[in-house]
């Protein structure tokens, strides 16, 4: 099973031409491009700006996918303008937290909502906790992946720490400690690609579609010059696990 894992698309109806937009068609041709074609996409949120033209934008762009793609919100998505444009793809719950599961096999997804509207921080409430509690419970003898936009680990990047999962995190780690099939976290937010542990959780953050921030461990230093931004690719490989590669874009110039 092969996962392309995108993050941070921010798409941007009102600005047509801007790299948020550019960046997300180059990252689908290049998944269109990828031999053997990913077996699904999951986007780890800010997949737009909470515009609900944004989501119409970002459906159009996603349309040559073959394989099925499956989101969950960042702090930047509006969830009911998210839901209602994306409902048609069928795994959105028709109300509450954008939580779901989705049965591929041999790796399941569990995609949380940690999204607090008017927070840049992130929080799992308890109805998402129940959702993935039960969700674990369900079926443990499979290995499954977990979609959060906001990271629970601390990077040591003062700015990027600042702004992860708080609310919620401590009964988080219980649940992973009690549910070891759980392969991997997956997450974006940070804007750079990042490896990290919580509890016994390996958490992984995507690079973004937007562009990726320049390494800064200081506090108050900006870090927001442009590297070049990417996704990465998870491949299941029986009796091994998940392996990852990290894929730059082939952008030609990278834009603000
Ligand atoms: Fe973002
Ligand atoms: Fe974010």
């Amino acid at each position: 099973m092969l996962i392309a894992h995108l993050s941070d698309l921010h798409v941007c109806a009102r600005a047509p031409l801007s790299a948020t937009n550019v960046h997300t068609e180059q990252a689908v041709e290049s998944l269109m491009r990828l031999l053997p074609q990913p077996d699904v996409v999951v986007v780890t949120g800010d997949v737009g700006e909470g515009s609900p033209d944004d989501y119409a934008l970002l459906a159009r762009y996603l349309c040559p996918l073959p394989m099925p793609v499956y989101m969950v919100p960042g702090n930047h998505d509006d969830r009911e303008a998210m839901r209602s444009a994306l409902f048609g793809l069928r795994y959105m719950p028709a109300s509450g937290p954008l939580n779901f599961v989705v049965e591929t096999r041999p790796v399941r997804l569990i995609g949380l909502d940690s999204l607090i509207p008017g927070k840049v921080e992130g929080a799992l409430d308890d109805e998402t906790l129940d959702f993935l509690d039960n969700a674990l419970a369900a079926d443990t003898s499979v290995p499954t992946v977990i979609l959060v936009h906001h990271t629970p680990f601390q990077c040591g990047i003062e700015e990027k720490d600042s702004i992860r999962l708080f609310e919620g995190a401590e009964r988080l780690s219980g649940i992973l400690s009690r549910h070891r099939q759980v392969e991997r976290v997956l997450s974006g937010h940070h804007h750079r690609s990042l490896l990290g542990q919580f509890g016994n959780a390996i958490c992984q953050i995507a690079p973004p579609v937007r562009y990726q921030e320049a390494c800064s461990f200081e506090a108050g230093r900006p870090t927001h010059e442009a590297e070049m931004p990417g996704f990465l690719l998870h491949r299941w490989i029986d009796g091994a696990g998940l392996a990852t590669q990290h894929c730059p874009l082939n952008i030609g110039m990278l834009t603000r």
